[in-house]
């Protein structure tokens, strides 16, 4: 018999699992993460002995090949991850009737001259191996687990694994001028916020009789440019530093990066919103306190 209290994690060890090991857990629920180590999602037989060990009444997937870079020469490892490893969790679910909430991305979108906020059955037109192999995770959960949750996020930031505001520190703290692309528009969003949301939604899930499966938007609520988020990092972070700084906004082709972006992969979370409730707040105050965190733990002590 499923515990219907019990949410297993697996892909616990990421910067979303961490943060979702930490958060608070609505009211009579209980949280097993798995790590990598624990359990391999590209593993039929590993994913069917989690589910049998820990019987749980839903299944959360933060389990990724997320280094969109990586993942053009690794296309094999990130299609197994991406899309094998979901494949596998939704067959073991769908088998045993338990809700999997899978956790995919802004990049199955093309984001070419598109202007306003794509809604969740707008054509995903992927343009890197990365949003290529989400998707087909994606699909392969609609096909083999009917009730499904796939929650499309976007630009996932936090204190506890490295990611932009990491990059954005090191490079402030240790030059004069940096460069950031402008010709990026998303919405950056707080990993511990998007772990409250996800577990909210996993609560209302495991209580309600009838929950409206199927693909939601759920990210931050500022649209920006990655030049302007780096702007708002530098506001933090020069109360601590005591220097100038020149950013200058430059196009993508100023760092040839393997992975093709979006131009435009803003997310319309109205959807998640009217079903659920489920709402994400303005991240500034969040960000002062990750910048704060990170550079009081990052700086070279005093001589
Ligand atoms: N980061 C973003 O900006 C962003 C944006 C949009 C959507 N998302 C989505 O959000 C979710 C969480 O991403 P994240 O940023 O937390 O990624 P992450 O930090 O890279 O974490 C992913 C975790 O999955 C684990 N993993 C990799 N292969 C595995 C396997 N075969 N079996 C089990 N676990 C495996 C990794 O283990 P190791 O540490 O051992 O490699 C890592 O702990 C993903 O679905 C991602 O696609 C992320």
């Amino acid at each position: 018999m499923a515990d219907n209290t019990k949410i297993l994690l697996f892909g616990a060890g990421g910067m979303l699992g961490r943060e979702l090991l930490g958060a608070p857990l609505p009211g009579g629920l209980s949280l097993v993460g798995l790590t990598r180590a624990q359990a391999d999602i590209t593993s039929p037989e590993q994913v069917d002995r989690a589910l049998a060990e820990h019987r749980p009444g839903l299944v959360l997937n933060a389990a990724a090949f997320s280094n969109v870079d990586g993942a053009e020469s690794q296309p094999k490892v990130a299609l197994a991850v991406n899309a094998q490893g979901p494949g596998n969790l939704a067959r073991a679910c769908g088998q045993a009737g338990i809700p999997l909430l899978q956790v995919s991305t802004d990049y199955v979108f093309g984001g070419s001259g598109q202007t306003i906020p794509y809604r969740e059955d707008d054509p995903p037109a992927p343009l890197n191996q990365y949003g290529l192999t989400k998707l087909r995770g994606e699909q392969l959960v609609r096909q083999a687990c009917p009730s499904h949750l796939i929650v499309r996020t976007s630009w996932l930031f936090g204190a506890l694994s490295r990611n932009f505001i990491h990059l954005m520190l090191e490079l402030m703290r240790t030059r004069a001028a940096i460069k950031v692309v402008a010709d990026q528009v998303g919405c950056p969003t707080s990993a511990g916020d998007l772990a409250q949301g996800l577990l909210r939604l996993a609560g209302l899930v495991l209580s309600q009789r009838e929950p409206v499966w199927g693909t939601y938007h759920l990210s931050g609520p500022l649209v920006l440019n990655r030049y302007e988020f780096a702007q708002m990092i530098w506001a933090e972070a020069c109360k601590r530093l005591d220097k100038d700084l020149v950013i200058e906004p430059v196009g993508s082709e100023a760092f040839a990066a393997p992975a093709k972006r979006p131009a435009y992969s803003a997310l319309d979370c109205s959807k998640i919103e009217q079903t659920f409730g489920l709402a994400m707040e303005d991240w500034r105050p969040e960000l002062a306190r990750i910048v704060e965190y990170l550079q009081k733990s990052e700086q070279p002590p005093r001589v």
